[in-house]
């Protein structure tokens, strides 16, 4: 809990003038709680073993994201690529290049990359990537414009009131089952009537009951 208010330290003096004039520690807890999931990890950008580009391989390249992430409409896990994957094209582009030497020692040791992981839920709270790639949640919806992302960066708080949001209104975020991976996808006009059309036909419910995602 090191980051309360990381990105957002411009927060802290409206927050220390609450709680001065509002007197106290429970207003200071309150915000905090009120807050905190929002912004703890937005932003959050580890520096990884490779210099991956995703502007680069997906945004420019035009490589879609389960060229990849290969489970991400079969799992609930998203794994990340293997060694192999990228050797597909590494073995014979930029092979001498400096900054793919870990994943040249990746591949002549057997030992994958050690890849950081940016997205983590707490082990209490239950997701499934498959279940949302397969009714129309778009990868853009919760990971942002990845195809601009030198660094791949949390772009979404992950919070339970963000899942809730929109467990409550999907009508609002579905889109068609091919455009899941686009990225900068525009919604026709009328999408909110096709995806209450689409929601009662394929009797799309997200629960919003507590033993759905807490077991
Ligand atoms: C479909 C082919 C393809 C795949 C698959 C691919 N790359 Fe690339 N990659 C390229 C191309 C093309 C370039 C740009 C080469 C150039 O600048 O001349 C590149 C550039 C790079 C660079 C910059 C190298 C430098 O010296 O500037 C890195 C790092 C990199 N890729 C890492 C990866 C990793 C890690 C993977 C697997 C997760 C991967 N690539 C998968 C085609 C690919
Ligand atoms: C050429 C392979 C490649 C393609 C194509 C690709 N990715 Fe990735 N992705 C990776 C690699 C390697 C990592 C781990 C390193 C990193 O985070 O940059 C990763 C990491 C991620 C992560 C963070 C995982 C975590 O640890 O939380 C997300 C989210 C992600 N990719 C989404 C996407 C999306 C969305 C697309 C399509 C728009 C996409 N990726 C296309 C190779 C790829
Ligand atoms: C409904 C929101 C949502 C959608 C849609 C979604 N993701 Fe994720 N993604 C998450 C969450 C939440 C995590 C963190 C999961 C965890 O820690 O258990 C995550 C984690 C990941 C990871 C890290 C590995 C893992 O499973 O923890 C990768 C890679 C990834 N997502 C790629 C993608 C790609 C590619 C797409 C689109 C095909 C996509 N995601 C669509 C919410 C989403
Ligand atoms: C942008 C919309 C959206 C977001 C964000 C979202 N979900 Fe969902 N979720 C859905 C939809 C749509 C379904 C599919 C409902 C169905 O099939 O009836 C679903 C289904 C589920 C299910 C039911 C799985 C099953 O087996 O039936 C769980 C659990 C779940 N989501 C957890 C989460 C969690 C945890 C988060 C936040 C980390 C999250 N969701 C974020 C839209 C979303
Ligand atoms: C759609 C999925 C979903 C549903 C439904 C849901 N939760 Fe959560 N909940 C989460 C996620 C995801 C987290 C982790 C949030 C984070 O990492 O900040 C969480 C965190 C929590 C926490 C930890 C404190 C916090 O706010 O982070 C508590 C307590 C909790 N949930 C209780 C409940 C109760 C009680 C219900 C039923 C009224 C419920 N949850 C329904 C997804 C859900």
């Amino acid at each position: 809990m090191a980051q309360i208010f990381p990105r957002k330290a411009n927060l802290v003096p409206t927050i220390s003038l609450i709680a001065g004039l509002g007197g106290g520690v429970f207003v200071v807890l309150f915000i905090w709680y009120y807050f905190s999931p929002e912004f703890t990890d937005v932003g959050y950008s580890p520096e990884q073993p490779i210099e991956f580009s995703h502007r680069f391989h997906n945004g420019e390249l035009g490589l879609d994201c389960q060229y990849c992430h290969t489970n991400v409409k079969v799992a609930s896990h998203s794994n990340v690529p293997s060694t192999q994957t990228c050797m597909n094209c590494h073995s014979q582009i930029k092979k001498d290049s400096e900054k793919l030497l870990p994943l040249r020692t990746s591949f002549d040791s057997g030992e994958s990359v050690k890849w950081l992981k940016v997205h983590h839920l707490p082990d209490y709270a239950q997701f499934s990537h498959a279940i949302h790639t397969n009714n129309g949640i778009g990868c853009e919806t919760c990971h942002g414009r990845v195809d601009r992302m030198e660094v791949l960066t949390q772009s979404k708080s992950l919070a339970m009131g963000w899942c809730i949001d929109c467990h409550r209104e999907p009508e609002k975020y579905l889109r068609p089952d091919s455009e899941v991976t686009t990225m900068g996808y525009t919604q026709p006009t009328d999408f909110l009537q096709r995806n209450l059309e689409r929601i009662r036909r394929e009797s799309i419910k997200p629960p919003t009951n507590c033993s759905a995602c807490h077991y």
